[in-house]
């Protein structure tokens, strides 16, 4: 089970993401980004988000640390918005949190590079977990300390969404044309042959286990929460193996204009990042122009 503690502050909501999550505080002076049981989405968001971070983490892959945490609403009795204040009512007791990394940015591909073994790594993690939300429309990484980090995993698995469809739903391809790394060459067979031989049966029994029962019971077509936990550990290991060969992606369409601030940005384009010895030598030659002009 994850680790649990106790929200003592609602400092903020973050409203970038569609689930409205918050920054809270808890009781083990941790500050934390708080995922709400009672948001739209539902607890099958949570359960993902334990799942498929927790299997990132131990493939090798920079996802912060969750935890689980107990609200107390009567924390956001000060809060001025009315929506806030209803996801708080509607999640007392255990909600998700993850480790809030202080001063990190948004990944933004065009104001940062990525390996090809790098990015073949979360190309191919995506594909195992099905992950449909990490485009360059909505990357769902950060950049902390000048790496970056992996966070929400809310919508992935879409098999466990209807259960009786889910080996059939595991068997498809996954389409990585709108991947936020995909234009980073990604080295996708590497990655697999690095990868998949971790993602045994142990592994995945150990990560479901990480799921609190709260949010496992009274599944429809389940007698115990182990039989679900069951359940989510087969088709991450049918997929593991050969998912890599099964990875589509279309001819890349899409440009987009940075969203980045110019300060960030304005040095780094065109790639390769010039380095301080070409804008010399491109100052000297901007001289030499308008020297030959008089
Ligand atoms: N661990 C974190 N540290 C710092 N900021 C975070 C963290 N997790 C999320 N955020 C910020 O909150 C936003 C929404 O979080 P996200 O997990 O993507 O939720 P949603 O399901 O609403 O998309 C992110 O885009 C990011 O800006
Ligand atoms: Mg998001």
């Amino acid at each position: 089970m994850l680790e649990e503690v106790v929200a003592t502050r609602y400092v903020t909501p973050l409203r970038e993401g569609g689930s409205l999550p918050g920054i809270v505080e808890a009781d083990d002076l941790g500050t934390y980004v708080m995922k709400f049981t009672g948001a739209g989405q539902g607890r099958k968001t949570l359960v993902a988000e334990v799942i498929c971070g927790e299997l990132g983490r131990r493939l090798g892959l920079r996802v912060p640390e969750l935890v689980t945490i107990q609200l107390d609403p009567v924390i956001g009795l000060a809060e001025p918005d009315q929506e806030v204040q209803e996801l708080l009512r509607a999640s007392a007791g255990l909600n998700l949190g993850m480790d809030y990394l202080p001063g990190s940015l948004g990944f933004d591909p065009l104001a940062y590079e990525v390996g090809p073994a790098e990015a073949g790594k979360v190309v191919w993690f995506d594909a195992l977990i099905n992950n449909v939300d990490r485009s360059w429309r909505n990357p769902n990484m950060l950049v902390w300390h000048g790496d970056p980090w992996l966070i929400d995993h809310g919508a992935t698995m879409i098999w466990h969404h209807n259960w009786p469809g889910a080996q059939a739903s595991a068997a498809k391809p996954y389409n990585a044309s709108d991947h936020v790394l995909a234009p980073f060459r990604p080295d996708i067979e590497a990655a697999a042959a690095e990868l998949a031989p971790l993602v045994t049966e142990e592994l995945l029994t150990e990560v479901a286990a990480e799921v609190p029962d709260a949010w496992l019971e009274g599944e429809p077509g389940f007698d115990s929460t182990d039989q679900l936990r069951r359940a989510y550990v087969e088709p991450l290991l049918a997929r593991a193996g050969s998912i890599h060969e099964r990875i589509e992606r279309d001819a890349p369409t899409k440009t987009r204009p940075s969203q980045a601030p110019g300060w960030l940005t304005e040095h780094l384009t065109p790639w390769p990042h010039p380095t301080k010895k070409d804008r010399a030598a491109q100052a000297d030659a901007g001289r030499a122009g308008k020297d030959g002009g008089r």
